[in-house]
């Protein structure tokens, strides 16, 4: 492997604005040096701040959005294209979050088409899967997570680009109004099974590349658990990012925890 599966994600969501936004993207600037050869930083910046931040960082962390529109070519009034993204630097797209899956009516079947269109546009994807409360509930992640995958699994068929999966049970994200606990050797378990899914259906070398991130109401102070899991390659992370203090526990906990650990994996 020439790469490290290791990365963490701070998704500011659309609940931090344009100054502040830029205030957290001079701190991921400031953390960079810190975290290079232990793992990645990418910041996950509104729309309306994406092109500031893609500036003030040059380069120096991933930026990544957090939608575009499937659609390269055509007029789609109020939504984002591929090309203006790999326009201003991203590095990143995430695509599937349980929010736009569950308040913005997105099918497995459009996100396929959106992870195709990041694709051709030099965009690597972070698909997110997971399933809601009630299929939690119902004791559904698996056959959930299979369906959610093949979107990925049909787009990468015609494809070697790279990719990214978060885990990201909804029903264990901050924002949900029931958030349950998904405990780190639960998280483990099921990044297993999502391993093993993808190496079956695309080998295991890819399997073994692959960069499965998790989601769900990560922290500084939790962190370092969840990262105990071999398959847990690094964190999605959503309110803990959001303000400077918890961004610069989080990136510590994660710096400690990676200097600690041997090699790359
Ligand atoms: P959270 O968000 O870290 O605030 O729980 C994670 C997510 O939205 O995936």
């Amino acid at each position: 492997m020439t790469t490290t599966r290791r990365k963490l994600f701070g998704t500011w969501k659309n609940q931090v604005g344009h100054q502040r936004s830029l205030e957290l993207a001079a701190a991921a600037v400031e953390f960079a040096p810190q975290c290079q050869g232990l793992f990645e930083l990418a910041i996950c910046p509104s729309m309306t701040a994406l092109a500031s931040v893609a500036d003030v960082t040059a380069g120096r962390v991933a930026v990544t959005a957090q939608n575009l529109v499937w659609d390269a070519t055509n007029s789609f009034t109020g939504e984002t294209s591929a090309p203006t993204l790999s326009d201003i630097g991203c590095k990143y797209v995430i695509l599937g979050h349980s929010e736009r899956r569950l308040y913005l009516g997105e099918t497995d079947e459009m996100i396929g088409r959106k992870i195709r269109t990041a694709f051709a546009h030099r965009l690597i994807p972070v698909l997110c899967v997971g399933e809601t409360f009630d299929e939690h509930g119902d004791g559904q992640f698996e056959q959930v997570v299979l369906r959610q995958l093949t979107a990925l699994f049909a787009a990468v068929a015609d494809s070697t680009s790279p990719f990214v999966v978060a885990y990201e049970p909804a029903w264990a994200i901050s924002t949900s109004t029931e958030a349950l606990e998904c405990k780190p050797l639960e998280a483990g378990d099921r990044h297993r099974f999502i391993r093993s899914a993808l190496g079956q259906e695309m080998g295991c070398d890819v399997a073994a590349e692959t960069t499965i991130l998790y989601a769900g109401s990560v922290t500084g102070d939790n962190v370092a658990s969840y990262l105990a899991e071999s398959d847990i390659d690094g964190g999605l992370v959503g309110k803990a990012s959001q303000d400077l203090s918890s961004f610069r526990g989080l990136v510590d906990a994660t710096i400690a925890v990676y200097r600690s650990q041997p090699g790359p994996r």
